[in-house]
């Protein structure tokens, strides 16, 4: 009977310890892993039918850099890892989906598509070792896969990642890096927001001075948008753009990895970069004659008022001619059916003061600003069109009118998308709330200053179909990341990282699968692997959140909040380095009357995981609630 009871438990240790092996995200649609594990040794060979050869190519790559020795072989070979592609189309799976079995013969992907296949070997690659993402990882190692059964499709064609090169420039190769990340979670769409009033970053051959004039500014680093204005002896060599052959190769390099690229054009706000260039597209002319913005103050976010002129000017038929042209060439450039016109935060003041925009509205009788944008908005629909493209905006173009055709990206919160889905447009839902991976991740009091916060945990409630909408009109959804406050790929990597995990998996995974409490083991499964492959990512998950108050006594009391389950967090107020023997956080705690700061730092299992952060009591004094 002991012995029954030994074995019995031997056997749970053991389907844990082999379901510990399986973290996948985002979560497939059905996945059994029965007790086992197919030992592959320390060569892999790959058979595929020609028509895979490209995608086994890519896995073989992938491998390879891991250290694997790796062939492809034609379909009909023995080998360790076998492509079907389905004679017969499978439905259940649809273009994206694939059955992946991992069993005592071999791993056999199957799909309907290449598509299919490339998410099935995304999969795969997140059953090997964590240091098959390291180079040289698994030279020489005996590889063993544990058996697993796994039929997966996403819930959405559109899942998306914005990436804002605008307001800093990311190389051609720090762009096809961020691919690399992107498609190992089955994201498909790179939404580039090419232009802002921080630089141009597309050449378009008619208008050389888009790139030559538009893509420079002056480098400066503290806090976005409130640096001191340039003067004229500052050089403006910062910056860059993409030549069209650039961009050609990452399309192609897209492609390969079943991304389409959204190109963004800004217009008619966001465009000072472009006035910049061409200052009669204003309709003060460029008069301030202002040039690139470098995180000077032109706004005031408040009052939404400009501080400066930043929009082409509606009433100019030059404007049309000039985006005919923007967009000859961008359709020219980019084979995805969708040209995404941007249309947020355009703020009228200069509109208002023009008397050619006051003549346009008498002529088409536009009641107010609003109108007028939504009058822009349907000519630049009628130029995308001409292109044989499809019109898409930020959620603002709903404003006096949306135009006929128009897809709307929804960002303002989910209430935009709604709004055009009633009127039965196309949505792709990227609401601040869940899908800014621009805002601050962790502790306010340390994090690099954005205005706004979004925590693993709420983006992990992401969910692109709001009650009583028609789910056909919800394409999908994204992340966005604008990157004011990101001004190299490693900060980048930092922001994108966890939390494109949450998005992924609310744009692929069916809705009854996610769970935070599998998430969370899940995400630090991967962690190990950015930790391989030397990509950054927030350990915010295990910094608590803090929120201070006063008690009766007019003494300052703080509250950590933990993110996720199993830490303990010790702190300290003698301004000394806590660690695991220091007290430990159990409820909210008063701060000495003289104490200058807290420290905390959190620890799992014995070991430290969240960093040290300081918080000097005068910012968490005037963090207390009134
Ligand atoms: C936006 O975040 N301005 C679309």
């Amino acid at each position: 009977m002991l012995a029954r009871f030994f074995s019995l438990i031997t056997f749970c240790l053991f389907v844990q310890i082999v379901n510990a092996q399986v973290s996948i995200i985002p979560e497939p649609v059905s996945i059994v892993t029965p007790a086992g594990k197919f030992n592959a040794g320390k060569q892999i060979t790959i058979a595929a039918p020609a028509d895979a050869n490209p995608v086994a190519a890519q896995l073989k790559e992938r491998l390879s850099n891991s250290g694997i020795s790796c062939t492809v072989v034609p379909d009909n070979s023995k080998a360790s890892i076998s492509f079907i592609i389905n004679k017969v189309a499978n439905t259940s799976i649809g273009k994206e989906g694939y059955q992946l079995t991992v069993g005592e013969g071999g791993v056999t992907v199957t799909a309907n598509t290449n598509a299919g296949l490339f998410y099935g070997i995304q999969t795969l690659l997140q059953l090997f070792p964590a240091d098959v993402e390291k180079e040289n990882g698994l030279n020489n190692t005996e590889i063993s896969l544990p058996y697993a059964e796994i039929t997966d499709y996403p819930r959405f064609g559109w899942r998306g990642l914005m990436f804002d090169v605008s307001r800093h420039f990311f190389t051609k190769k720090e762009v096809k890096d961020f691919i690399d990340q992107m498609v190992k979670y089955k994201y498909n769409i790179l939404h580039w927001h090419l232009t802002d009033d921080e630089g141009w970053r597309v050449e378009i051959n008619s208008l050389p001075k888009l790139t030559s004039v538009g893509a420079w500014n002056v480098k400066k680093e503290g806090y976005f948008g409130t640096f001191t204005p340039p003067t004229p002896d500052e050089p403006r060599n910062y910056g860059g753009f993409y030549t069209q052959e650039d961009i050609k190769e990452v399309v192609a390099y897209a492609k390969e990895r079943f991304v389409d690229i959204l190109p963004e054009v800004d217009v008619p706000g966001h465009s000072l970069a472009a006035i910049t260039a061409y200052p009669e597209l204003s309709c003060s002319n460029g008069k301030d004659n202002h040039g690139v913005c470098s995180g000077e103050s032109i706004k005031d976010w408040n009052t939404h008022t400009a501080l400066v002129d930043d929009n082409l000017c509606p009433a100019n038929e030059n404007v049309y001619v000039f985006l005919d042209k923007v967009f000859t060439e961008i359709a020219q450039l980019f084979p995805f059916e969708y040209i995404h016109t941007g249309g947020d935060e355009t703020f009228k003041t200069y509109w208002e003061r023009s008397d050619a925009v006051k003549a346009l509205m008498k002529k088409e009788g536009l009641k107010n600003m609003e109108e007028v944008q939504s009058y822009f908005s349907k000519r630049v629909e009628k130029i995308v069109e001409s292109k044989g493209k499809k019109f898409m905006g930020w959620d603002e173009i709903l404003e006096g009118g949306l135009a006929p055709n128009a897809v709307v990206m929804s960002w303002r919160g989910m209430k935009g998308g709604i709004e055009a889905a009633k009127q039965n447009h196309e949505v792709v839902m990227s609401p601040t709330d869940f899908a800014y991976l621009d805002y601050v991740q962790g502790n306010k009091i340390m994090e690099p200053r954005v205005y706004a916060s979004l925590r693993l945990k709420k983006a992990y409630q992401f969910e692109p179909v709001p009650d009583g909408v028609d789910p056909k009109f919800i394409k999908g959804g994204q992340g966005n990341i604008w990157t004011e406050q990101m001004y190299n790929t490693r900060h980048l990597q930092y922001m994108v990282w966890p939390r494109a995990f949450a998005v992924a998996e609310a744009v692929w995974s069916p809705k009854a699968k996610r769970d935070w409490k599998t998430f969370i083991p899940r995400v630090e499964e991967h962690f190990k692997r950015f930790d391989a492959a030397q990509i950054k990512y927030a350990p915010a998950i295990y910094e608590p959140d803090v929120t201070v108050s006063k008690n009766a006594n007019g003494e300052t009391v703080v509250t950590l909040i933990p993110e996720i389950d199993g830490l303990s967090i010790h702190y300290s107020f003698d301004n000394t380095f806590p660690d695991n023997f220091y007290p430990v956080y159990s409820a909210p705690v008063t701060a000495p009357k003289d104490a200058v700061m807290m420290r905390i730092v959190s620890y799992k299992e014995g070991k430290q995981v969240g960093r040290m952060i300081t918080m000097p009591m005068d910012e968490l004094k005037k963090m207390v609630k009134k």
